[in-house]
Parts: C-alpha cells; structure tokens; sequence
C-alpha cells in the first residue's frame, strides 16, 4: 500500500512538472519568414515592421507561407528599474507588444532578436544572466521566435551549449511556444550539440553577403557559393524540429541591403537569385528574405512565390539534400520527399552555358562514371515535372539531356 501511494505521488509530480513547460515541437518544417538586418540594420522601427507584415499579405508572401516577422539587432533600449528589457523609445515609440499584436492581427508570427552574452554584436542589451527574465517578458509581448546570438561570449564549445541551454530552458519555462534560432555562425559545430541545447535551427557559416562568390571565406566574405559548399555532409543533421541554417536570403536586394553588402556584396542576378532560392529549398533550409518587401519586384515575385520549389523545402519528410556530384562546374543535388518522390537540383557553376546529359540508371552525367554516394533507386518510371518551367519534360527512362546558362539550374521533381 505505501508503494502504491508513493507511485502515484511520483505520477502526480512529474505531471505537474510537464504540465508547467511546453513540450509541443515547434518549427516541424523550416520556417519562413522576413528579417530586418541585412537590409535596415539599426535603421529599423515599428512603422517599417508594420508595413512589411501589410506587406507580406499584398505581396502574397503570407499565401505562400512566409509567416515570421523578425526583428534583428539594435531595437533595445537597455532594462528598466526592474531589470525588463525595453525597447529604443525612438524606434518603438508604442512598445513591442503593441507590434507583435500588429503583426499577431495580420494572422503572421513575431520574432526579436539577442545574444548570449552581456552585449549583442551591435553592442546593446543582451540576455546573458536575464534568461528567465528576458524569456518571461518576450512571452508577455507574445513573441514566437528568438534569434541568440554569440557576439562577446566566450570560445569554448562546453560555455555555448551551457549558454544557449540556459535559454532554451528559460524559453520552454515561458508559458508560450518560442522558435529557437542558434546564431554562433558554425564555429562550434552546432549541428552537433544545438539540437539537444533546445534550438529548432542553428546557423551553420558566417553572415552571407549579396554575391554570387567571394574568394576566401570568413566572417567579412562569404558569397552564396561558399556559403552553400559548406553544407556539404550536414545533411544527416537535418530533421524536423531541427535545422541547418545557411543563413538568410539575398533574394531581391540587389545589392541595397546594408550588411549584406559588405565585402564586395554588391548585388546578383535574377539568375543567381533563381539559383540561391532553388538550392536553399533543396537544403530544406528556412526561407527567411531580406529584402523591403514593401518595394518587390515581379521578377523577385516570380523567385520567391513559387510555391512548387516551396513545397520541396517545406516537405514533411524534412531531409535535406545532398551533394551527390560535383563534376566540371555542375553540382547535382538530390533530396528525398514524402510519398517516394525526389527532387533533383543540377547547378552550373561555370561563367559558361553548359550542355548536360544524364543517365538516370548509372547516374552517369556527360558519359563520365561519378563516384555518387547516394543514389536514387530507379525501379519504376518517374515523370519530370520542371519546377520552373510548371511542366512535365519527359520521363526517367531516357537520358536527361538540357543546357543549362551560367549560373543557373535546372530544378526537378520527380512524380510517378
Ligand atoms: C551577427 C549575426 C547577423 C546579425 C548581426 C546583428 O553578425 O550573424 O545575422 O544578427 O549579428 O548584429
């Protein structure tokens, strides 16, 4: 009988304990959505926001499931006499709650930004020492997505995860479900350890700046080119509730950003914008543009809206591609969807048109054998469906023959 009563003390315990943290998954598919840094900086207040969650609804972004606002660096405005953070009076003249409720009317998700230390990179308030303050107050102005950032932390791997844990749990012991973006820029090998520290995505490379390429990579270079051949062999890491992070979409700023421009970020092509877009959703990796959505473009419309190279990121399976060639300028990439489709990414990388001819069964591309380490099992007939052209262009049982433009590619999806 004391056993029993013991028992069900244990039971009732461990209910209460559950009951006061969510356990619900959040971010099951990368999330999708805007953020302020590259194109505004510290230049950012609630009038912007507000027009870019209006926006996002007279775009068709929000349609096409764009849904996170997130506000980046340099909206604070330090703590109160309580120790709250408080925003920029100048910026955020009518507080951060009034404008997540703006963005919550618009039927869109809020999201604010800061960092594991005493200071964010900017140089403001950060969380360091106030997590389960800072968590509380960003659950009562309804926040659904913290970026944490590294800046002015110390080094070693073991603080990081003590540090980005110590969020997490201050997060979950919130009361509200809260997206958790790790920013330590790949340093640490968070793919490792983020996912057990509580983040739903982790950024895997140095800020991307508005360029094709650059030649070294570091924290002040790191074109798309080089930012995409780091995530080469992350793919195992990948899953949902849990995502490499590339870093954000250049996609339409041409060069007008502000960060992104730095470094010789002078801009790309609707071409290289094509392309960025197509092997990011191919990354299964979150979607979340820069640009002033107030100011799109049709051509930038055209990238971003389409919503079949959407639904390959956004497929529930949750894998990310992988690099199956790099042969020649052309990389191939290879991501498996739900239902036993897949989608298939061919990449010129080259300044020059190239001519492709791919046979399905040996997976040999231009008559040369490719060592690929994964491969799809052709055992019936696929249809395949060009994800830009939005038409059928023949079947897997004849070579695949195109011709690709520099820096362009050739997305497909294969259906039965
Ligand atoms: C770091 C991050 C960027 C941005 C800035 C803000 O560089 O990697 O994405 O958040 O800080 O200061």
């Amino acid at each position: 009988m004391i056993k029993k009563v013991a028992l069900v003390l244990i039971i009732a315990f461990n209910y209460c304990n559950i009951s006061a943290q969510s356990n619900k998954k959040l971010a099951l598919t990368p999330p999708m959505g805007w953020n302020s840094w590259n194109m505004f900086e510290g230049d950012i207040t609630e009038e912007i926001v507000k027009g870019i969650a209006d926006a996002f609804v007279s775009s068709g972004l929000k349609n096409a499931g764009y849904e996170y606002i997130l506000i980046d660096d340099v909206w604070q405005g330090g703590r109160d006499n309580q120790n709250r953070m408080i925003p920029d009076p100048k910026k955020f003249p009518s507080g951060i709650k009034a404008l997540a409720d703006y963005v919550h009317s618009k039927d869109l998700k809020f999201g604010i930004y800061s960092d594991a230390a005493h200071y964010t990179c900017g140089g403001y308030t950060a969380s360091y020492g106030f997590e389960k303050e800072d968590a509380k107050t960003f659950a009562e102005w309804g926040v659904d997505y913290l970026k944490y950032d590294y800046c002015h932390a110390p080094k070693e791997k073991a603080e990081a995860i003590k540090r980005y844990s110590a969020m997490s749990k201050a997060l979950k012991k919130s009361g509200r479900d809260i997206v958790f973006a790790i920013c330590e820029w790949g340093q640490r090998e968070p793919w490792t350890w983020a996912s057990a520290a509580g983040g739903n995505l982790w950024r895997t490379t140095w800020d991307s700046r508005d360029v094709w390429e650059t030649k070294i990579y570091n924290g002040g270079h790191a074109g798309i080119m080089n930012i995409l051949d780091k995530q080469v062999d992350l793919e195992k890491y990948a899953r949902p509730g849990s995502w490499n992070d590339p870093d954000m979409l250049m996609v339409g700023l041409y060069g007008k950003g502000k960060s992104s421009s730095h470094g010789g970020g002078n801009g790309c092509t609707d071409t290289e914008y094509k392309s960025h877009f197509s092997l990011w959703c191919m990354l299964a990796a979150p979607l979340i543009v820069n640009l002033d959505v107030r100011d799109i473009n049709e051509s930038t419309k055209n990238i971003l809206l389409n919503k079949e190279m959407i639904a390959i990121d956004q497929d529930k399976l949750g894998k990310q591609a992988s690099r199956i060639i790099d042969c020649d300028d052309i990389n191939v990439f290879l991501k498996q969807l739900s239902n036993n489709e897949w989608a298939i990414c061919f990449l010129n990388r080259s300044k020059k048109t190239k001519s492709i001819d791919f046979n399905w069964n040996t997976f040999e591309l231009n008559g040369k054998k490719i060592k690929v380490e994964s491969k799809l099992k052709i055992n019936k007939t696929y249809n395949l469906r060009d994800i830009w052209k939005h038409k059928t262009i023949g079947n897997t049982e004849t070579n695949l023959k195109a011709k690709i433009e520099s820096h362009d590619v050739l997305v497909l999806r294969l259906i039965k």
